[in-house]
């Protein structure tokens, strides 16, 4: 993002708390580990850290972030909502659906949500979700959500710049053909998180899983789970419990709850 897409993103916002204070850099290591630097600070719910390039951009799992200069989006918002460490998780669903509306929005028609915060377009990657948090005692003190867009990059920037994960990356421009305004792109996720924020504030975590689990067209299929050092499994998808863990019903009819891995329809 240049600066010029900053003030265009102030000029389209439309929140009421979040971006409210942006710091933005050219370059940075990590928007998220900026923002829990700032966090510890005391800095306030709504402040928003951006980058047009990070050199150390993080990724779930302990995985990198590819993130290259002029053309994608990486964003870090700071929450500090009243509520106990474990339910942190559902910042995850609740920015997955976010994304998963403003990219609609820009015109693209199909896209599918990977649990838990993976948003994919035809098969192939297009934007994800790192959140992460500091707690105090067994509350929360601030969340860190962290998202990565990837928006106008070429199928040869793709190619180009992603090395290895480039055959399963995609971005918006690939799908729709043509540039998308980042900032336009970043004041309406800005807005969609803020009322995904509201709703949870106001009435709890249910309407957020059950929002996410409407959105998630994984529900009843048969999956395939990966996780790390384990064997692979296959079972039913049933849905999610009340803290965003997955159950699948593996064939010997046992429930396993899954918290972390790689979860694909078959
Ligand atoms: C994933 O799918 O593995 C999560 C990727 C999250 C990437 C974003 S980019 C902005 C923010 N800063 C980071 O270092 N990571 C997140």
């Amino acid at each position: 993002m240049t600066s010029t897409m900053i003030r265009k993103l102030n000029g389209l916002l439309k929140t009421q708390s979040l971006g409210k204070v942006i710091h933005y850099q050219e370059e940075m290591g990590s928007t998220n580990t900026e923002l829990i630097e700032l966090g510890e600070k005391g800095a306030s719910e709504g402040t928003v850290v951006i980058a047009d390039k990070q050199t150390e951009g993080k990724g779930r799992l302990e995985r990198t972030w590819l993130s290259p200069a002029g053309s994608n989006l990486y964003i870090s918002i700071l929450f500090r909502p009243e509520i106990v460490a474990s339910d942190s998780t559902l910042f995850t669903f609740l920015a997955s659906i976010a994304l998963k509306e403003t990219i609609e929005r820009t015109g693209v028609l199909d896209t599918k949500i990977k649990w838990p915060n993976d948003i994919h377009i035809d098969g192939k990657k297009v934007a994800g979700v790192l959140t992460e948090m500091r707690s105090k005692r067994e509350m929360v003190d601030f969340i860190v959500l962290g998202i990565g867009v990837n928006i106008n990059m070429s199928r040869d920037s793709i190619n180009r710049e992603m090395g290895k994960v480039a055959r399963i990356a995609t971005s918006i421009k690939e799908n729709l053909g043509k540039d998308i305004d980042r900032g336009k792109f970043t004041a309406d996720l800005l807005l969609e998180l803020e009322k995904w924020y509201q709703i949870f504030s106001n009435k709890g975590k249910a309407p957020i899983l059950r929002e996410w689990t409407e959105k998630w067209e994984d529900l009843n299929k048969r999956v395939r789970i990966s996780i790390e050092g384990e064997q692979e499994f296959e079972g039913t998808a049933l849905g999610l419990d009340d803290k965003g863990y997955l159950l699948v019903k593996t064939d010997n009819g046992e429930i396993t709850k899954i918290i972390a891995g790689d979860v694909r329809a078959i």
